[in-house]
């Protein structure tokens, strides 16, 4: 576990400064729940918040052109099957440019 989230760190710390907060508890769906992040001082570009699975990594998009001054957003969880999840802030025009991950989580 501690080896997969460092693999995940390292990827992430290339291309990122902003840092999205890993839910502190089990979404369900249809939820709605309240999404959180650091910005960082120097500013991080708009993003897309794409909630994927922690096997696949295959996503799907929950909020686009997101302003990290906000700081939080709150979205419904979407009615995705049973699983652990990760979300990811990622490029509005390229979603394989990942500004940063959580660590995962469940939603049920
Ligand atoms: C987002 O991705 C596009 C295409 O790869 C790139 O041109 C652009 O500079 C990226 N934006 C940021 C803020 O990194
Ligand atoms: C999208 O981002 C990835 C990762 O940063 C990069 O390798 C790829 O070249 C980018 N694609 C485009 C179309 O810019």
């Amino acid at each position: 576990m501690l080896f997969t989230l460092s693999i995940i760190s390292t990827i992430v710390s290339l291309a990122s400064a902003l840092i999205l907060d890993t839910p502190s508890s089990q979404w369900y769906s249809g939820e709605e729940v309240t999404v959180t992040w650091q910005e960082q001082p120097t500013g991080d570009p708009v993003f897309t918040l794409v909630l994927a699975s922690s096997v696949t990594h295959i996503g799907l998009a929950i909020a686009g052109d997101v302003a990290p001054a906000l700081g939080s957003l709150a979205i419904t969880v979407p009615d995705v099957q049973p699983g652990s999840y990760v979300l990811e802030a990622v490029n509005v025009t390229n979603d394989s440019d990942i500004y940063a991950e959580t660590a995962s989580f469940d939603i049920l």
